[in-house]
């Protein structure tokens, strides 16, 4: 496993990580989580993600008591959180000084730490100033709740005008965003964000890299297996508006969907020629990108990461002549209906 800067800070993180989203709490309870954690950890990984929302807090309190029993040393990890959806309240929820220093104290207690190495926006908030979301990002640093913030799915604008806040005010800025990528989603980590990286050395750290297990090729039209995310009642309806590409999950038929499963069928036979499986290569394909620091991983079984890790030893696999075949699947346009035509 190799270690890279967070962007341009010095904080040092596996190239691949594991996050806690939907299965902590949801299908993985404090025993399982100590095991998947453990496994983890002697794959090299020393990131660990959560956020506020996860499970309702629940994620959280998994993730600090596992750490916890497993006796790990803190400064040997790198755990992080996300406030943005604290709870029902007009006052719980966006990136407000009070929402932002009530959720970061609320998330260090049910995980039980004095301290988050990172912490982020999980989502941009346009009913708060950008100029207090920064000031209060810095309260929480300089009272060493965090060292580092980022944010989560913000526009490049919204990170370049809280970066023109920080330097104006002589603040720190945002070192990290937190976007979704993989080989179905790419644009704002391809395109849009392109000018941040050198601009403010902006590091990502990337999430959902199977596109929530699409990309291991387990999930075919009308076949969902009883055992995965997508089977579970209630993530199925918020899924389906998340991903509205993968809205396959039942609602078959879709063109779109046809197109996603069509290319995961295109880039099987490429996984199958380099002797790896999907999942490796999806995963590994993410953490090619130079620009990106950490790719966030999720597992429900051991089994799951021991086959997700060994995707660090596919990226030398992934020559130029590799990433032609890769991208002339993934690039392939899906057919127009009819009526468009
Ligand atoms: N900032 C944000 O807004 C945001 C949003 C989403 C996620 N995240 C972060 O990114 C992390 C990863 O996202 P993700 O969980 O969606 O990642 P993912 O890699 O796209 O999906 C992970 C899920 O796919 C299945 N899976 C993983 N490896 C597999 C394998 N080898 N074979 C078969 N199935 C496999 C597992 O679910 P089943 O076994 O249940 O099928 C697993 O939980 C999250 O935990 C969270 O920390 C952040």
């Amino acid at each position: 496993m190799q270690y890279k800067n967070l962007g341009r800070s010095g904080l040092k993180v596996s190239q691949l990580s594991y996050g806690a989203w939907v299965s902590f709490g949801n299908q993985l309870d404090v025993k399982e989580a100590k095991s998947l954690l453990q496994c983890c950890r002697d794959n090299g990984v020393n990131f660990f993600d959560n956020a506020e929302v996860y499970a309702n807090g629940r994620a959280e309190e998994i993730m600090g008591q596992a750490i916890r029993e497993l006796g790990w040393k803190r400064s040997d990890v790198v755990v992080s959180t996300k406030i943005f959806w604290g709870g029902p309240g007009p006052n719980d929820k966006g990136l407000s000084r009070k929402h932002i220093i009530e959720g970061t104290k609320a998330s260090l207690k049910r995980l039980d730490m004095e301290y988050v190495d990172v912490i982020y926006c999980h989502r941009p908030d346009s009913s708060t100033p950008i100029e207090e979301t920064v000031r209060a990002m810095n309260y929480v640093i300089d009272h060493g709740w965090a060292f580092y913030w980022g944010t989560s799915e913000w526009s490049a604008q919204q990170i370049t005008e809280a970066w023109g806040v920080a330097e104006r005010l002589d603040l720190i800025g945002p070192v990290v965003e937190q976007p979704e990528y993989n080989l179905l989603s790419r644009h704002k980590v391809e395109s849009e964000y392109l000018p941040l990286y050198t601009n403010y050395g902006l590091g990502l750290t990337t999430w959902s890299p199977l596109a929530s297990g699409v990309l291991t090729g387990k999930y075919k039209k009308g076949n969902i297996p009883a055992d995965s995310r997508f089977a579970l009642d209630n993530y199925k309806a918020r899924l389906n508006l998340l991903y509205s590409s993968l809205a396959v999950l039942n609602l078959a038929g879709r063109s779109l969907v046809d197109d996603v499963l069509k290319k995961v069928d295109g880039l099987t036979p490429i996984a199958q020629e380099l002797g790896v499986p999907l999942s490796q290569l999806a995963i590994a394909w993410c953490a090619a990108n130079p620009h990106v620091s950490s790719v966030i991983t999720g597992a429900t079984k051991e089994s799951q990461i021991v086959e997700n890790m060994k995707a660090v030893d596919v990226i030398p696999l992934l020559t130029p002549a590799v990433m032609e075949k890769i991208e002339a699947v993934v690039q392939s346009k899906p057919k127009r209906p009819d009526s468009f035509r």
